[in-house]
């Protein structure tokens, strides 16, 4: 119903003298509306369909972050933040005798929390390389300060009478700031990784053969090396490759039309909103996800794989229908789909031509207008 709907529309647009007048429109209108801020406002009264959906999820994001706190969870975004703000503190110069004293007594109370509500769900699905690199952390912070400061003490004794737990998760190495002497070192080198990037492009045509979960899982120790703000990770991959589900996910979509049926597996990457207590932070999730997905990307093509990203347009009768299919509540953004697959090798890849260099990057100038 809606996909015909849409191309009803594009089928109406498709006419000259009915693409003028609504071209028209929308010039005029988009020329009041994008004069000031107040224009603006004004403007968004009747778009409420298509904003109010984003702001109704950022809302919702930050009560569910608070109502978090006390819920049993596999991961912990308020400590996963608290401890990065500790590990930032050991790495500054010169590092102060005494810091975080504004937030340590609560990272303690996060840990405790974490571990206990750990504890009451035995563990099942506990994230324990989190808890390690918590442990590891805090530990290493009270080792390190003044613990003769009265507030140092104080959360130096709470932390002592904490319970723990310290699992090996698969994390290995250190779980506390080390020199970047000490660091993983690569033998990559500036011309594969060019031609890494040039062998990736977006392939839309695969061979009938599955995708193996490990090499999906390979791909994503890469994905998960990107930066994240305050080391969240507020992202999820929904990975499908039942071929009924990947095409019923992967047809929702309209960028898909055409192809999807013929996608061996399919990635919903989602971005979770319940990750911030601030609205100044609702778009971390689409950067980090980004750049999570495009290691990914990069990874599938060194193990024979080739992807596609598919678009994910804010459009309510999508989002209504993805939320629906995959169960998502509105502070769970999707933010795109990834096709994965072996390539065909007849498949036409577009040239896709890149902006030239001169294009995109100034030194020392600012933006032309
Ligand atoms: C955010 C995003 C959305 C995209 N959406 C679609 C899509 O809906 N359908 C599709 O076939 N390709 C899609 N692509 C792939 C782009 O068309 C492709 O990356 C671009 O043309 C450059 O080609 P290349 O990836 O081969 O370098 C998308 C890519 C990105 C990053």
């Amino acid at each position: 119903m809606i996909k015909r709907l849409i191309r009803l529309a594009k089928q109406l647009l498709a006419v000259t003298w009915i693409r003028r007048v609504y071209e028209g429109t929308t010039r005029g209108l988009l020329e009041v509306g994008a004069a000031n801020r107040v224009t603006a406002t004004l403007f968004s009264i009747p778009g409420l369909l298509t904003f109010n959906r984003e702001q109704f999820a950022v809302l919702r994001g930050r009560r569910d972050y608070y109502r978090n706190l006390q819920r049993a969870r596999q991961t912990h975004v308020e400590l996963r933040r608290n401890v990065h703000r500790l590990e930032k503190g050991m790495s500054m110069r010169p590092r102060r005798p005494v810091f975080a004293k504004d937030y340590i007594d609560e990272t303690i109370e996060f840990y405790q929390s974490a571990v206990r509500l750990a504890a009451t769900t035995s563990g099942s699905g506990i994230d324990n390389d989190e808890l390690a690199w918590a442990h590891g952390v805090l530990s290493h912070y009270f080792e390190i300060v003044d613990n003769a400061d009265p507030v140092v003490a104080k959360a130096a004794k709470r932390f002592a009478a904490a319970p723990h737990i310290v699992a090996n998760g698969d994390s290995g190495g250190a779980v506390h700031p080390f020199a970047r002497r000490d660091g993983a070192v690569s033998e990559v080198g500036y011309d594969g990784l060019l031609q890494l990037a040039m062998q990736r492009r977006s392939v839309r045509w695969f061979q009938d053969k599955p995708v193996p979960r490990d090499l999906i899982d390979k791909a994503l120790l890469v994905g998960r090396q990107s930066p994240t703000a305050c080391n969240r990770l507020p992202y999820e991959y929904l990975v499908f490759d039942d071929p009924e589900m990947v095409k019923q996910v992967a047809s929702i979509p309209s960028g898909s039309g055409g192809y999807y049926h013929q996608i061996p597996t399919v990635v919903v990457v989602k971005g979770n909103l319940d990750s911030y207590f601030s609205p100044r932070d609702r778009h971390v999730i689409y950067i980090d996800a980004a750049l999570s997905a495009m290691g990914f990307m990069y990874a599938l093509e060194t193990l024979g794989l080739a992807s596609s990203v598919i678009n994910w347009p804010d459009f309510e009768p999508l989002e209504m229908t993805m939320a629906g299919k995959l169960g998502l509540g509105p502070a769970e953004r999707v933010i795109m789909l990834i096709a994965i697959g072996y390539p065909d090798p007849d498949g036409i890849i577009p040239s896709s031509t890149k902006k030239s260099l001169d294009v995109l990057r100034r030194f020392n100038e600012l933006p032309q207008k």
